[in-house]
């Protein structure tokens, strides 16, 4: 059960496009950037209020690999494992930053909420290889050594 406030942002997001079924996505991508992801509870409170079916707006957000249902930490670090990292050993950094932060393939979240652990195909800098994003911003030639560093920056930040 979400906290009344939820339900008040999504409302002002809600008025700030529109009550009305084309604004379906950027009223929950909106709500996706206020909490990090985008909470069920909403995605069917939008979906009853700006007038579709809960089936619709599922079947949107699901479509978009960019939606998340499950809550993320504050930083959200995105290692590469397409071709070109993968090859210049991006999978020692992922082993890394899994084992420092308690994660696994089946744990992407700290249980304090700080760190997203993910991997993504690509992410278009293959000339910086092997890469990383935090929050988007991105982090190139990395090496465990390097994200450990990143890591304690990190948290020397909160
Ligand atoms: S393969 Fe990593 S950025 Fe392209």
């Amino acid at each position: 059960m979400l906290e009344q406030s939820f339900y008040q942002k999504a409302d002002e997001i809600i008025e700030s496009h529109g009550r009305m079924q084309r604004a379906l996505i950027p009223i929950i991508q909106d709500i996706q950037n206020e909490y990090r992801y985008l909470p069920p509870e909403l995605l069917s409170y939008v979906a009853k209020e700006i007038g579709i079916t809960e089936a619709k707006a599922y079947s949107v957000a699901t479509f978009y690999e960019n939606f998340s249902f499950d809550p993320k930490g504050k930083y959200i670090i995105k290692v590469c494992d397409g071709t070109a990292c993968h090859v210049r050993k991006s999978l020692p950094i992922l082993e890394y930053l899994h084992k420092e932060l308690g994660l696994s393939k089946d744990k992407h979240t700290t249980d304090d909420m700080l760190f997203t652990v993910e991997t993504v195909s690509c992410l278009g800098a293959c000339g910086l290889a092997p890469v990383l994003t935090v929050n988007e911003k991105v982090y190139p030639a990395m090496t465990p050594e390097k994200a450990g560093e990143l890591l304690a920056e990190l948290r020397g930040d909160e």
